[in-house]
């Protein structure tokens, strides 16, 4: 990654990438006396942002292909019947004999080693003794630290037949999944990336969730920035090579609203509605970006 290169291709009148809002050459082309700033130290100074070279990009590569390992294996078992928590030991051995670490296990208390989300819960379900019945939406969430680096995806799946409100909110927060990273690419904003999955899921008649966002993600688990999956078009940092972050939009069929029960995770509806989620890791790249947790959408 050549930083010298990719500032290079910022206009002087352009916005100035720090995020400013002032013109490059009246902001950091002024205070670098005329020369391009260092971007990476920019990115770290200003919003704790570290920029991952091509050795990081690979581990974090590596860490995804086991994500999605895991995933597919874990797909075959979302059946009637079975109860989360065999998709937690499922997930917990798989981690282990392949030499990773399942990242939700202790992290700030959580007790388990995936989170399971079914049906009103929105994100951060425990598994544990759910029963999965017939027409359930079943979101697996599965992080893991290989060799130290962090990828984190998710999917939602159908246990059995879905009714048509199950297979239209899967297909919604798919699509917003999708449309999130289309807006991944230099000079677009993380604006860009809510904006573009807010109008679509709102246009659908769902909602998103507000107090969930993706994160920065690679070194650690939750890095900053913040992406929030609802925003205004320009708004916000600027993307550029090297950022490594999660796209996880959580949309509701009914009302944005959430409560949290008492095991202090599991976040539900308010309303009780259906919410779905699809979530990958994502790198900004020279000429847009690559998951790095790819699967088709
Ligand atoms: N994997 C979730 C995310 O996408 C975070 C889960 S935190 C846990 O950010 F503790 F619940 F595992
Ligand atoms: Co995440
Ligand atoms: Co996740």
């Amino acid at each position: 990654m050549n930083l010298k290169s990719k500032t290079d291709k910022v206009g002087r009148n352009d916005p100035c990438p720090c995020g400013s809002g002032l013109k490059y050459k009246k902001c950091c082309l002024a205070k670098s006396g005329g020369h391009p700033p260092d971007l990476e130290e920019t990115y770290l100074r200003k919003y704790g942002i570290r920029l991952k070279k091509n050795p990081d990009i690979e581990g974090i590569r590596q860490a995804g292909q086991l994500v999605l390992d895991t995933l597919n294996l874990v797909e075959s078992k979302i059946t009637p019947g079975r109860v989360t928590d065999e998709i937690n030991t499922l997930v917990h051995e798989y981690t282990i004999k392949n030499g990773a670490t399942p990242a939700p296990l202790n992290y700030r208390g959580f007790p388990k080693s995936v989170c399971v989300s079914v049906n009103e819960v929105i994100c951060h379900g425990i598994p544990g003794n759910r029963v999965l019945k017939d027409g359930d939406i079943v979101n697996v969430d599965v992080t893991s630290i290989l060799n130290g680096y962090y990828a984190d995806a998710n999917k939602t799946f159908f246990a059995g037949n879905p009714d048509n409100d199950a297979r239209k909110i899967v297909s919604i927060a798919r699509e917003c999944l999708k449309r999130g990273m289309s807006a991944v690419k230099p000079g677009n904003t993380l604006g860009d990336v809510g904006w573009s999955i807010q109008t679509y899921a709102e246009a659908q008649g769902c909602s998103v969730v507000r107090e969930f966002v993706g994160h920065g993600v690679g070194f650690d688990f939750h890095e900053t920035p913040q992406i929030p999956h609802f925003g205004h078009k320009g708004a916000g940092i600027t993307l550029i090579p090297g950022m490594v972050f999660t796209i996880e939009p959580m949309i509701n069929l009914g009302q944005k609203e959430l409560r949290v029960l008492d095991d202090n995770w599991t976040a539900i509806t308010r309303d009780g509605s259906l919410s779905a989620q699809f979530e990958q890791t994502v790198l900004v790249t020279e000429d847009g970006h690559e998951s790095l947790t790819p699967y088709e959408l």
